[in-house]
């Protein structure tokens, strides 16, 4: 089967279409390269143009008239990077997105499975989020997640398009084939820090906040292999019917579904499994949480085994030794220009 990944040079995106590959389908990449890299579209079919650029993607459907459905994970990633420059969050994230929906739909290819955030849910008593649980996007980038899961409902009620959003955890790791991973020269998260710090493109990881409500004081995350996280996508793509079938209501085009392992693991736990895999201790430091902190959450992912039949298999351990192992293979096969 065919289907378009949008933003399929970077990181998840990318990943996905190995996943896709490797069960026999044919991934087309569509991206603007804005952040992702061209090394992860080498031999793939691949359109270097914008999602807005209603030409361009007019020309891949009718380059591949039988793409099944539409993975759209293009957009800026950045919680910071938001704040300071929420104009072009809107613009790549929202305004170019509702111009890709459109195109898709006046073009009658309605299934879309679109990537959210767990950075849309509010701080909830115990960390575990239901896809049901309060909201509260509190940076630009989140709130760019939340207007677009509104605009894909009222594209499905509207349209009769037929929508997912996927609401992802923290996607840790790397393509165990070690074809993509994560790409940006000074990562922000968590497990890269570890791995340049282990690997000495940092000097010390920075545990940043230790008197949280959780367990040990450090934030709370749900660490999921980005491994993982591709094959749901696999499995929603390849039924994507069914999964509407299975959620039961026959009116209802537009549905929710958390991608997390369903266990929170605290930063301080992090840093233990990663120096148990990592086979010394690293420099470390305790230091107060940075502006925007939160304590975290973990997924509740009842509903992503009920209506994707998916399951996450791969433990923590794995997630830091592909990290490790693509913290090596990045330097090798990417090339910065700094
Ligand atoms: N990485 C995470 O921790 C995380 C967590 C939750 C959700 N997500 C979501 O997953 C998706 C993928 O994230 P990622 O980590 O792979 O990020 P990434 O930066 O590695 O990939 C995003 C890709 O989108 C492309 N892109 C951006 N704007 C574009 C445009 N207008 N037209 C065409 N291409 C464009 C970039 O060039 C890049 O290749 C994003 O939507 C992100 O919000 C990521």
């Amino acid at each position: 089967m065919k289907f378009l990944i949008t933003g399929g040079a970077g990181f998840i995106g990318s990943t996905i279409a190995s996943a896709m590959i490797d069960a026999g389908h044919t991934p087309i990449i569509l991206d603007s390269l804005i952040t992702g890299r061209k090394e992860f579209t080498r031999d793939r079919i691949f359109y270097h143009a914008d999602i807005a650029d209603t030409a361009a993607v007019e020309q891949i459907f009718r380059d591949h008239p039988d793409i099944q459905a539409t993975i759209h994970c293009a957009a800026l990633i950045i919680v910071p990077e938001s704040t300071a420059m929420p104009y072009e969050y809107y613009r790549e994230n929202v305004a170019k997105s509702i111009e890709l929906f459109h195109t898709l739909n006046r073009l009658g290819y309605k299934r879309v499975l679109f990537s959210s955030s767990a950075s849309v849910y509010d701080l909830v008593p115990g960390f575990m989020v239901r896809e049901d649980s309060p909201l509260r996007p509190d940076s630009p980038y989140a709130r760019t997640k939340f207007m677009m899961e509104m605009v894909l409902r009222d594209f499905c009620t509207a349209y009769g398009m037929k929508g997912i959003a996927l609401r992802y955890f923290n996607p840790i790791g790397a393509d165990p084939k070690m074809r993509s991973g994560i790409h940006v020269p000074k990562p922000s998260l968590v497990i890269a820090k570890l791995v340049d710090t282990a690997q000495g493109r940092q000097e010390t990881f920075d545990i940043t906040g230790v008197d949280w409500p959780t367990r040990d004081g450090s934030g709370i995350r749900d660490y999921i292999h980005v491994w993982d996280l591709a094959q749901a996508h696999l499995k929603a793509v390849e039924d994507f019917d069914g999964v509407f079938e299975r959620a039961g209501d026959p009116q209802d085009n537009y549905l929710v579904i958390n991608l997390g392992t369903g266990n929170g693991v605290t930063v301080k736990e992090l840093v233990s499994a990663f120096e148990k895999v990592y086979g010394r201790p690293i420099n470390k430091r305790e230091c107060p949480p940075r502006p925007g902190d939160v304590a975290g959450a973990f997924a509740n992912n009842d509903r992503a085994r009920q209506l994707i039949g998916w399951q996450p298999q791969l433990s923590i351990e794995q997630c830091i030794a592909d990290a490790l192992k693509w913290g090596e293979t990045r330097v090798q096969m990417l090339h910065y220009d700094e």
